[in-house]
């Protein structure tokens, strides 16, 4: 562990550590890169992402009372202090530290004497690039709380403690981010259902390499974004509703109950036949998608790099078309990493800016990575700092509390 910088900046920004042993713990939560599965968590169907190497550090030592101090070491975002308890005021919209409230309170909900922690906070993560790095903080908060109080909750429970948790900032949010979060296996892609949450494992093959291209455009979880991210998860109920009725289905039918009871294309016509264009063609992006999950799933146990990235881009044009959660540098570096060589690309995250993910053969990535620094990044004045915007995926382990020998 990479700790000794990480625990000066604590001592600094907190007073060195009472305990003689040295080093405070250290709470780690990757980010994310979702594979396929776009927009659809909300919706209750499967996604298939893993979690990143780079991931959020939160140093932390228990204190004894309820107050909660946050230092960020990325000065931007301006230290923060609440109190631990189950109505946690929020600050500015936007602000960082929100994340943090909402794991807390939603942790102070179901246990109500946890004491609070002081806590600095560093990230590898790029902000705003749909890699996760907010639920990342909400995670790593809540493993340093839950750390500090000597409370354990089981992986399932906590994963969708958190997710509902997340409501607190304004977003309407699935349940993929926290579940990959917190319960990623080193080597492998999760399936994760929900309703009732599970998680399946499959070994990304040896030869398959997934690339991560930051476009240089926020996708901000706060303001516009949010509010059309909010939108889509209206829109798709409402056209699950529509449809449902429609077939002589129960109105509150889920999206896979919809998806087992009669065929996609039997789907798409009455979508066509019963809703307007923009939910039609929001529908008609969920269930395709919903479709496309289980077909990569089996490619990649299929090594069928191919197939699979047949489907990254068949999600992509979904998702810029009939979703609507695209932008036109995500279309480029999409359009540019295929030109290089990859066998896929789409947008991973919730769109509207963020990051794509490329896949191709390992022996392959270097000439994608430098098709992407000279025809994306260089034109853009980014080519210097690339190593910051774009990388090589290893799809690693979920969070965990680091203990200083
Ligand atoms: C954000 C949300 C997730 C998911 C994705 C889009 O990351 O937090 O729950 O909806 O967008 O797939």
């Amino acid at each position: 562990m990479a700790s000794t910088p990480l625990t000066a900046a604590f001592a600094r920004a907190f007073g060195a550590p009472r305990s003689p042993h040295g080093p405070v713990p250290v709470a780690r939560a990757p980010g994310r890169v979702n594979l396929i599965g776009e927009h659809i968590d909300y919706c209750g169907l499967p996604v298939l992402p893993m979690a990143l190497r780079r991931s959020i550090h939160v140093a932390f030592r228990p204190r004894a009372d309820r107050e909660t101090r946050l230092v960020n070491r990325d000065q931007r975002f301006a230290p923060s202090a609440f109190t631990v308890n189950a109505q946690i005021p929020p600050a500015a919209g936007g602000d960082w530290s929100n994340y943090a409230r909402a794991a807390v309170q939603a942790l102070a909900h179901r246990f109500p004497d946890l004491r609070g922690v002081d806590a600095l906070v560093e990230t590898e993560l790029p902000i705003a690039a749909g890699l996760s790095s907010s639920s990342g903080l909400v995670v790593a908060v809540a493993l340093a709380i839950l750390h500090a109080n000597q409370v354990t909750v089981a992986p399932l429970e906590l994963m969708e403690l958190l997710a509902q948790g997340e409501r607190y900032v304004g977003t309407a949010g699935g349940g993929m981010d926290q579940a990959i979060i917190l319960g990623a296996r080193v080597g492998c892609a999760s399936r994760i259902d929900f309703h009732p949450l599970r998680l399946t494992f499959t070994a990304v093959p040896a030869d398959w390499q997934f690339i991560v291209a930051w476009s240089l455009v926020h996708a901000e979880k706060s303001g516009a974004a949010r509010q059309a991210y909010n939108e889509r998860t209206r829109q798709c109920d409402e056209a699950r509703r529509l449809v449902a009725t429609r077939l002589g289905q129960r109105e509150d039918i889920t999206y896979p109950a919809l998806l087992a009871a009669a065929p996609v294309e039997e789907l798409l016509e009455l979508a066509g036949a019963t809703l307007s264009g923009v939910l039609a063609r929001r529908f008609r992006h969920v269930v395709t998608e919903g479709t496309r999950v289980p077909q990569a799933e089996a490619a990649m146990v299929a090594r069928d790099l191919a197939a699979f990235g047949r489907l990254l881009d068949a999600s992509h044009q979904s998702l810029r078309d009939d979703y609507e959660v695209s932008h036109p540098e995500l279309d480029r570096l999409v359009e540019l990493a295929r030109e290089a060589g990859a066998a896929g690309a789409r947008l991973t995250g919730a769109g509207f800016g963020g990051s794509i993910v490329a896949l191709c053969r390992v022996e392959r990535a270097p000439d994608v990575v430098a098709a992407l620094r000279e025809r994306y990044y260089a034109p853009r004045g980014a080519a210097s700092d690339v190593a910051r915007h774009m990388f090589t995926a290893e799809p690693s382990a979920g969070a965990e509390v680091l203990i200083p020998e």
